[in-house]
């Protein structure tokens, strides 16, 4: 009987803030589960504190008992941080798995690695897991995107189904996405999603504070007005929530004594090069990676601010109607990107990447699920080459709502209101609209210094300017 036929039973290496939700998660599906722990203290005090559910979990204080405890065929889960952690564990495990077992690496690993595990010749199968939803996710359901041989997939998919997020019509957010690192790799895209949905709220976020004067509850009340309509998401219902909480050290808004400096873990830049590797735009992404690097940058902000002066408070001409029109444009423009970014991957890689599925996975448990993913899923379904912005749903809500973001960015540029993201969503639709471009003079130029030569328009056969004969 092969592994696919057989029910895998669990084990869980690393209990930190995701190990020890997702282990909760499994143990309340009904599926048994060992754990192990680099730190023993850490095991003990998990397994102490499990409650009802410690029956269901058998705490292990070595590696070779953990192994032990598991029945083969055995499905380990890897919840370490990713890179060098998750190749010791491998090497570690080498000597004490079979042939049939299966190690899934469920942290944020890069793609690369998890393509260079996957042709490794280890001594048991691996598969990369893309998780999603922070801690709240992996305890009550993660959005899930695998990756790796689908057999493997197949061997653990009635527990990844059973612990994962579902959604309004009872699907669940797991679905395996390809060969090789194809998970991971999908799950970076949604890390850099995530990036620029937040980004964006957060510039019109400083609109509706440094240009409409708005205190930090009625920022607050209005993005829960937006939550009820198009925009309904996790990510706007949360920040109509943290900009209404009341901060009782300073009593008053708690947003206006946050530090203003993001940082950034690795997803997001990783995923901004590999769209340069492949030759996809995705703007809104890097200006969502450069916003969070340039916010770090304090001490060179408030010289820039000595400097120029800072910028007026008040007087943008706005409403916010017209930043509500705005955001949905700057995220069906984001997400046209990603899923265009993913496109090109798949072809690249050789993956055939079932986009509708990205899109279902995506509705519910993990950060960026909205309700417009539902439309995306159903936009892809129809023709999944097609860029999200030529969809008919898409295309009718762009033509609403592009005006008002070419007003929301023209005004920030005005009065020195800082919105890299919508105005680089802006500025890729246009280029994006136009059939006629500019790359002419660029090709010009380069014939000029370089005789790279140029494509005539009228077809005739002469690819170099007059400079070529002097
Ligand atoms: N936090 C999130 O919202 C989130 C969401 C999605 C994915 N992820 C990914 O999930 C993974 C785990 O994240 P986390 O937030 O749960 O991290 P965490 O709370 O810092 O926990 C890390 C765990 O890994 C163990 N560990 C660290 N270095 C190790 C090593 N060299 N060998 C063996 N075990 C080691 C730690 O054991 P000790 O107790 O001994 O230190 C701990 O159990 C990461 O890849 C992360 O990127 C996180």
């Amino acid at each position: 009987m092969s592994a696919s036929q057989t029910e895998r039973h669990v084990g869980l290496i690393g209990l930190g803030t995701m190990g020890s939700a997702l282990a909760l998660n499994i143990a309340e599906k009904g599926f048994p589960i060992a754990v192990w722990n680099r730190t023993v203290q850490v095991t003990r005090d998990f397994h102490a504190k499990a409650g009802g559910l410690a029956a269901m979990i058998t705490p292990t204080e070595t590696l070779a008992a953990l192994v032990a405890a598991i029945r083969p065929p055995r499905a380990i889960i890897l919840m370490v941080p990713a890179g060098q952690a998750v190749d010791d564990q491998l090497a570690a495990l080498a000597p004490l798995l079979g042939p049939a077992d299966l190690v899934i690496d469920a942290g944020n690993a890069n793609f690369h690695d998890t393509n260079r595990r996957n042709a490794a010749e280890l001594p048991f199968h691996f598969m990369g897991l893309g998780v999603s939803g922070g801690e709240e996710g992996a305890r009550h359901g993660p959005a899930i995107m695998a990756g790796g041989a689908f057999e493997d997939w197949a061997s653990v998919e009635p527990m990844l189904h059973a612990i994962a997020a579902r959604s309004d019509d009872g699907t669940p957010c797991a679905a395996y996405l390809g060969p090789e690192g194809a998970g991971h790799f999908v799950k970076a895209v949604h890390n850099g999603i995530e990036y620029a949905d937040m980004q964006m709220i957060a510039e019109v976020y400083g609109v509706m504070r440094d240009g409409l004067n708005m205190a930090a509850p009625e920022i607050g009340d209005t993005f829960a007005r937006w939550n009820d309509g198009v925009l309904r998401s996790y990510l706007v219902e949360i920040s109509g929530i943290v900009a209404k909480a009341h901060d009782r050290l300073s009593d008053g808004p708690l947003l206006d004594v946050i530090l203003d400096a993001a940082g950034q873990k690795g997803t997001g830049r990783w995923t901004v090069i590999e769209a340069q590797n492949l030759a996809a735009p995705i703007p809104v992404i890097e200006a969502a990676v450069h916003a969070r690097n340039v916010s770090a940058r304090l001490a060179e902000r408030a010289a820039g601010q000595a400097v120029f002066g800072p910028v007026e408070a008040g007087g943008a001409d706005l409403s916010t109607e017209d930043l509500e029109h705005a955001l949905i444009a700057g995220k069906i423009l984001c997400y046209a990107q990603g899923f265009s970014m993913m496109s090109a991957a798949g072809t690249e890689f050789g993956w055939d990447l079932d986009m509708p599925a990205i899109a279902r996975v995506w509705r519910a448990g993990c950060i960026i699920r909205s309700a417009m993913l539902n439309d995306m899923a159903e936009a892809l379904a129809e023709d999944a080459g097609r860029n999200l912005i030529l969809a008919h749903f898409f295309a009718n809500h762009l033509r609403r709502s592009v005006p008002a973001l070419r007003k929301v960015v023209a005004t920030g540029a005005l009065h020195g209101l800082a919105c890299p993201a919508l105005a680089s969503g802006l500025a890729w639709f246009d280029m994006m609209r136009t059939a006629r471009g500019t790359a002419n003079m660029i090709q010009a130029q380069r014939d000029f210094f370089g005789l790279h030569g140029f494509k005539r328009l009228d077809g005739r056969d002469l690819p170099h300017g007059p400079w070529a004969e002097a």
